[in-house]
């Protein structure tokens, strides 16, 4: 295992562009199974968790064409197994997703309990309740969920919570299903409305995909198409946070800046400039950040993924800042590590008060979780001196290229041998 390096206290400045979304293109490749024929994908984040998928695709008779280091073509005709990989599907959270892909095409599914970030229950019961309400059998035994069903029938499904993984798991298993399903209080993440906007590309009907209803009429058979991932709110908003909380200024390029309002609000009252073009922001933060108060919500509030990075903003803002996490209930336990670092965190159950200091110090720190991982990244870019960042595996789940676009920024990153 690698560490990563940082001397601290460089300003951020220039350009970065920022890769495809991961929590989109996690979903949208094992929806590639039911295609049937060949998908090609553009704009593809090359990261940890998109490769452990296109393995497990391979492992099951998938074929892959790379064309560029963003553009795959996947061909799934040649899939004929409804189980996958267990090793490498225990490694993360997105293998669920097989259980609504494989179901809708073979009418039966056999997936391990999912892995990913330890920040939380993480409960799939909607999910099991979901695919139940089309008219699958579940049982769970081994460690394994299997899933079968004669026929697959449109139903309404109301989730009793906003869930990303499961709205994403039930379209998959209607899109192909007799009948009309109606999912309620759905999730409105843009990695919803581009999933259905490539389930609508192989020939699905999805219709109210990033509303809270999303209405999915059965076809009876779908396609091969051609689609583009969108950009990573979350590695865009990563940037962002650095780059206030180094007192600099950059260009976050080839976004959609309205998946980023929560957060470029938040940087706006606390004082920094923000400024957004057609597919670009600019954040420039040229003095000592106000306190503010955030909660996270479901999109479009302020996401639970951003909540790590902002935090160690708010550490070093003038004031006290209190922040609620709503979404998981272990998001905090990367404070630990923050705190080695001189930040000011007290937490009282699912609520952290911030102190803000002057400055954070470099210490050697862990990265605990994916988020928590890119949080450690922005305190080691803030802090003065040097931070060595070990448990790196997690960052790599979800930032491609992430040295080498902050070196560009002008920030001394470094990756060593973990010895
Ligand atoms: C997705 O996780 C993302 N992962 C997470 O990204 C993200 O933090 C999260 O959505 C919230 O935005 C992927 O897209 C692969 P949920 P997911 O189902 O789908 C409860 C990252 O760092 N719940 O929306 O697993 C759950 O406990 C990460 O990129 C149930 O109760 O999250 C939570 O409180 C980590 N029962 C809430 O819903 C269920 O069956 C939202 O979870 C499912 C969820």
């Amino acid at each position: 295992m690698e560490k990563i390096v940082i001397e601290g206290s460089q300003k951020l400045s220039g350009e970065v562009r920022i890769s495809g979304a991961k929590n989109a293109a996690v979903a949208i490749l094992p929806a590639t199974i039911l295609a049937g024929s060949a998908c090609t994908i553009k704009n593809l984040p090359m990261v940890k968790d998109v490769t452990y998928l296109r393995d497990m695709l391979i492992q099951m008779g998938g074929k892959i064409h790379i064309h560029d280091n963003d553009k795959i073509t996947i061909d799934t005709s040649g899939i004929s197994t409804s189980k996958i990989d267990l090793e490498l599907a225990k490694r993360m959270r997105a293998s669920y997703y097989f259980l609504g892909a494989l179901l809708s095409r073979f009418k039966k599914a056999e997936v391990p309990f999912p892995g990913g970030c330890n920040i939380g229950v993480r409960p799939i019961d909607l999910h099991i309740k979901g695919l139940e309400a089309l008219g699958a059998k579940i049982k769970i035994s081994h460690g394994l969920i299997r899933a079968a069903a004669d026929e697959l029938r449109g139903a309404r499904i109301y989730l009793d919570v906003v869930s990303v993984g499961a709205t994403i798991n039930i379209m998959l298993a209607a899109c192909m299903a007799k009948g009309t399903t109606t999912i309620e209080n759905a999730a409105k993440e843009p990695y919803i409305v581009d999933t259905a906007n490539f389930l609508n590309a192989l020939g699905a009907c999805i219709k109210g995909a990033g509303t809270d209803v999303i209405k999915i009429k059965g076809v009876k058979s779908l396609g091969g198409c051609e689609h583009s991932v969108i950009p990573d709110q979350m590695e865009a908003g990563t940037y962002m946070i650095a780059a206030a909380s180094t007192k600099g200024d950059v260009l976050i390029k080839d976004i959609i800046p309205t998946h980023l309002d929560a957060v470029s609000a938040k940087l706006r009252e606390m004082g920094a400039e923000v400024t957004e073009y057609e597919d670009s922001i600019r954040v420039k933060a040229p003095t000592r950040l106000k306190a503010v108060n955030i909660k996270t919500m479901p999109y479009p509030g302020f996401p639970t993924d951003m909540q790590q990075p902002m935090s160690v903003l708010l550490s070093v803002s003038e004031g006290t800042s209190i922040v609620t996490e709503s979404i998981f209930e272990s998001r905090f336990k990367y404070f630990d590590e923050l705190r080695r670092m001189g930040a000011k965190i007290k937490i009282e159950g699912r609520v952290a008060v911030i102190e803000g200091i002057t400055k954070l110090t470099g210490a050697p720190i862990y990265a605990t979780d994916l988020r928590a991982g890119a949080a450690m990244v922005v305190a080691g870019l803030t802090a003065e001196g040097k931070t060595t960042i070990s448990n790196i595996g997690y960052i790599e789940r979800g930032y491609e290229r992430l040295e080498e676009k902050l070196i560009n920024l002008g920030s001394k990153i470094r990756r060593i041998e973990d010895k």
